[in-house]
């Protein structure tokens, strides 16, 4: 007679207790679904249990079908909670690491949704996770099914999570959650590197139907009974079995007190099949429980596994609980067949008392770093974020917290993005202060703390971060100053620092007195643009070349008034309003631009001469407004300057303006309103609150645009028009990311009569044109070294410059490890290797013509534009779909250039 045990599942009844009873310390008992805070100590169980507030934040309770709810069923099973949102909801147990523990998820279906929703054909299938590993899959297809999952663990850590994740459509819950401390010694298959998964626990022969769990096993293992099965009966003792001092398992004497026996024969036989035993692994461990129930007794036996002889006359002890069990994984087989036949000269059949199963659970995930999981855990904590942040924060990797980023190329997961603090992605603002945890995630890269409502200083900590790459402080509000390692990262490069629209942080080192004082500081940091940067190592050559360049620029323009400038402006504009080309422009009074801006609420950042604002149109279209209202000359100059060009200036990739104000001292420019920011922010894969997907056609169709701007300044304008300030954050993206060129607060006509304007230097480290730097004569050709450098950093996502490093500039960085003739390595790791090789080499040999030493290597920025779309032409065919339309946008673009230049209207400002 053989038997199997998969039809286990049906309810039954619990035994009552009449025992004095073993401890419940250390059992954590969860009645998920029950109300909030409530707890009660179960009838049968005598085992006290609480709803799960205070070890899961997110899901629904629920009541199952009051027709599954039978009196007899378990009052753990009657209610639940439920996960509709997120992939993967965690409970959080608090464990003593090193400890072993058992613990069980309980689940019955029991329509609690009314929607009769699982049955054979259509089961509800998720999956359970502890820690980051797949535990188990609970597949439900029947209503009234009790399903059980049980694991024995060693506890790595101080908490332990349990994993509901989504893996189709059915919505996980869960009924109960029990955790239970286990003798370190039992169990020892189980231990720190293997976790055992329960596959069966019956309880053989017993004289009631009822399953045993606590207080009878002091533990609270639940074994199933199995009964009246064909061919066998029970035989019994009402003695107490007994276990060894060392017992491996230490069953209980009520489940060891039964036992079945063959009627008939000599032979016991079972099986059970891998197939459909739900787990994915053939790897089994089985522990077969023996105790002789009969006095003078000699029974022996030899056990059978699948026809070959597992263990040899085996004879049970007397009133001794005893096992004979696995030490290795079984040999795989489909069906595990297993028989015990008398042996040598026994006169009685064999027996069984009871039987477990488990099967190792394999850890193939690597938990996060455990210094970032506690400072996360802290952020999390101190901000009482109740968003979907359960379980590790990394891993497994698709289930990492939503609007985290990891790297995962070292042993552990570590935290290197946190976006998620973003305040367009966050439920709700962050606030108090700047918790000091951030300073302990010591991978990360990028910190974005903008748009929440965080006030105090910001701590010195933050400065010592390894990796920091970004951080973003805007729109908070933060006091203090800007601590000075995070202001020298950021001068020097290394860092990308925003914090605008904090009304009392300033930037400077040690004094934040007046506002005027901080504004004037905050903007020189901002905006690292230099008059003059040392390149050359000898200083009293740059001094010389300084004060050389000084007294040729005052021979030029330099000492005009300001007052005089502003005049010749507004001549300048009174003329243009004749103009039937330049109806855009509008002038805007400053009570305009008051409710334009709401009187200036929203910061967008800093530009060369002052504040950048968000602001609305009457009819709702969104714009920039640049705003100068303090008096100091040189920000005016500036202002002055870039609504000079910016009003002779049209094309479809320079930023164009929409209007201006100019009353007083109140001076200001309304640009059309970029929403996706800076190339600087797009290359580097930041920007605030949206993630980009990189493609290489993507960046050639920004590069092209970019280079048409620049093209139109030097070719379209007459005179032309030097930007001298060309660089990643000076290039603009629209909401359909279309590049522009922005802030010509440095830029210079060239007269026509006259190739080459000296003048002081101007630009900003890494971008600057070394020869003009040397020679102080400005040519077209120095933006065309800029914008070589800006494909350096398209290909590379690199900064320009990397202090520190052994070749600090990029073109050398570049050219250096491009030696050996791989353009892989140089090519920036989010394109994941999707792009063509020869369209990047190409962009690589436009960048080093472009940023070659001598100017009149380099290429004009017609030949730049004519190279760059052969480049996507190589591109185009990767990828059809996309990059056909940059192509045809491209083409588009450069009729565009054609009209714009017809409708130049001829404008010379020394001519007044
Ligand atoms: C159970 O609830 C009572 C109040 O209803 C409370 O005093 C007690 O501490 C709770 N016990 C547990 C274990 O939470
Ligand atoms: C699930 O998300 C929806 C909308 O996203 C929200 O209304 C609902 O409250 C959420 N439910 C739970 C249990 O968190
Ligand atoms: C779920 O269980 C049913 C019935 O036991 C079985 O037929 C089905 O294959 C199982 N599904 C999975 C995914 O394990
Ligand atoms: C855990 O048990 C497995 C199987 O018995 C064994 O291979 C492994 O070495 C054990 N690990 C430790 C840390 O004892
Ligand atoms: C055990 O005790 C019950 C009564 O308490 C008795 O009916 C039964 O026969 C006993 N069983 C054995 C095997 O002695
Ligand atoms: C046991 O075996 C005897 C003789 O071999 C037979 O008469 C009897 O029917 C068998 N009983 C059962 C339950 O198989
Ligand atoms: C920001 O925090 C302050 C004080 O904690 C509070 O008064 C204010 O309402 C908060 N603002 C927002 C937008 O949450
Ligand atoms: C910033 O904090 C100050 C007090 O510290 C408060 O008066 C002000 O309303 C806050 N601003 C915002 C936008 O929350």
């Amino acid at each position: 007679m053989a038997f199997w045990f998969f039809l286990l599942l049906a309810i039954v009844s619990l035994s009552k207790v009449h025992a004095q009873l073993p401890t419940t310390d250390g059992f954590v008992s969860i009645d998920c679904g029950i109300s909030s805070n409530t707890n009660y100590t179960d009838e049968n169980t005598n085992i006290p249990y609480v709803s799960d507030d205070g070890f899961i934040d997110t899901g629904t309770d629920h009541t199952i079908a009051s027709n599954y709810a039978d009196s007899s069923l378990e009052k753990q099973l009657q209610t639940l909670r439920s996960f509709p949102n997120g992939s993967r909801n965690c409970y959080a147990l608090t464990v003593t690491p090193e400890q072993k523990y058992l613990v069980r998820a309980s689940f019955m279906y029991g329509s609690y949704d009314g929607l009769n929703g699982a049955s054979p054909s259509n089961p509800l299938l998720f999956d359970l996770h502890l820690g980051v590993n797949f535990w188990t899959t609970v597949n439900i297809t029947k209503a009234s099914d009790v399903h059980r999952a049980e694991v024995i663990f060693v506890a790595a850590a101080d908490s332990a999570s349990v994993c509901l994740a989504k893996t189709g459509s059915a919505t996980p819950f869960i009924s109960a959650l029990e955790l239970r401390p286990l003798k370190n010694t039992i169990y020892s298959y189980a231990n720190a590197t293997q976790n055992m998964v329960l596959l069966l626990r019956i309880n053989l022969a017993p004289t009631t139907n009822n399953l045993l769990r606590y207080p009878f096993d002091r533990y609270d293992r639940i074994w199933l009974p199995l009964v009246d099965q064909v061919g066998w009966t029970s035989i019994s003792t009402n003695l107490t079995v007994n276990n060894y001092a060392k017992d491996q398992f230490e069953a209980p004497s009520a489940v060891m007190q039964t036992a079945a026996v063959p009627v008939n024969s000599s032979t016991l036989q079972f099986y059970w099949d891998f197939v459909g035993s739900g787990f994915p692994d053939n790897e089994f461990y089985a522990n077969l429980h023996f105790s002789e129930l009969l006095p003078n007794t000699s029974r022996a036996f030899d056990v059978y596994l699948s026809g070959e002889k597992w263990y040899a006359n085996y004879t049970p002890p007397y009133l001794m609980s005893d096992a004979i069990y696995s030490t290795a994984p079984l040999t795989p087989s489909l069906r595990y067949n297993w028989a015990l036949n008398s042996s040598g000269l026994s006169t009685l059949p064999p027996i069984l008392n009871a039987l477990e199963v488990y099967t190792p659970m394999f850890f193939k995930n690597t938990p996060t770093d455990s210094d970032d999981v506690d400072a996360i855990i802290n952020v999390r904590v101190q901000y009482q974020v109740k968003r979907n942040w359960m379980g590790d924060p990394c891993s497994p990797k698709e289930y990492a917290w939503d609007g985290l980023k990891c790297s995962y190329d070292l042993n552990s997961p570590r935290i290197t993005d946190t976006k998620m603090f973003c305040r367009n992605l966050s439920a709700s603002a962050l606030t108090g202060p700047i918790s000091s945890s951030f300073a302990k995630l010591t991978a990360i890269k990028y910190l974005d703390l903008s748009y929440n409502n965080l006030t105090g200083s910001v701590p010195d900590v933050l400065g010592n971060l390894p990796s920091l790459q970004v951080l973003n402080l805007a729109g908070n509000n933060l006091t203090g100053p800007i601590p000075a390692s995070l202001l020298k990262r950021s001068q020097q490069g290394l860092l990308i620092l925003r914090f605008e629209g904090n009304q009392n942080l300033c930037a400077s080192g040690n004094s934040c007195e007046t506002k005027t004082d901080t504004e004037s500081k905050k903007k020189k940091i901002a905006t690292p643009i230099i008059v003059i940067i040392c390149l050359v190592p000898v200083v009293l050559f740059l001094v010389a070349i300084f004060i050389f360049c000084r007294r040729r620029k005052s021979k030029g323009s330099a000492n005009i008034s300001v007052q005089a400038e502003k005049e010749r402006l507004s001549n300048l504009v009174k003329g243009h309003q004749d103009n039937p080309l330049q109806l855009d422009n509008r002038q805007f009074t400053y009570t305009e631009v008051l409710r334009i801006t709401n009187n200036f609420e929203r910061t967008l950042g800093k530009g060369g001469f002052g504040t950048v604002y968000h602001g609305y149109l009457e009819d709702g279209t969104q714009v920039a407004v640049k705003t100068r209202s303090e008096s100091s000359s040189q920000g005016t100059k500036e202002f002055l300057a870039e609504v000079q060009h910016l009003i002779r200036i049209h094309h479809r990739n320079l930023v164009s303006m929409v209007g201006y104000c100019m009353e007083g001292d109140h001076l200001a420019l309304v640009y059309e309103y970029m929403s996706q920011g800076t190339l600087l922010d797009y290359i580097r894969g930041y920007e605030l609150c949206i993630s980009f997907v990189f493609s290489w056609g993507k960046h050639l169709q920004i590069a092209i645009e970019a280079a048409q701007g620049l093209e139109y300044l030097h070719k379209g304008c007459k005179p032309p028009l030097i930007h001298r300030d060309v660089k990643t954050a000076n290039i603009l993206l629209s909401e359909q990311l279309e590049a522009k060129i922005a802030d010509f607060g440095l830029s210079k006509a060239i007269q026509n009569d006259v190739t080459n304007v000296s003048t002081a230097v101007v630009g900003t480290p890494g971008y600057l044109d070394p020869e003009y730097y040397i020679s102080c004569q400005l040519s077209e050709k120095s933006d065309v070294y800029s914008f070589g450098v800006i494909l350096l950093e398209l290909i590379t996502a690199e900064p320009p410059i990397l202090i520190g490093r052994q070749n600090a500039h990029i073109v050398q960085r570049v050219h250096d490890r491009l030696a050996n003739g791989n353009i892989e390595d140089v090519v920036d790791s989010k394109l994941q290797g999707e792009y063509d090789v020869n369209s990047m080499w190409k962009v690589a040999d436009i960048a080093f013509r472009c940023t070659s030493q001598a100017s009149h290597q380099r290429p004009t920025m017609t030949d730049v534009v004519a190279e760059l779309k052969e480049s996507l032409a190589l591109e185009c065919p990767r990828d059809t779909t996309n990059n056909s339309n940059f192509y045809a946008e491209a083409n588009e673009a450069s009729q565009n250039t054609t009209i714009e230049i017809e409708r130049f209207v001829e404008f010379s400002p020394s001519a007044r």
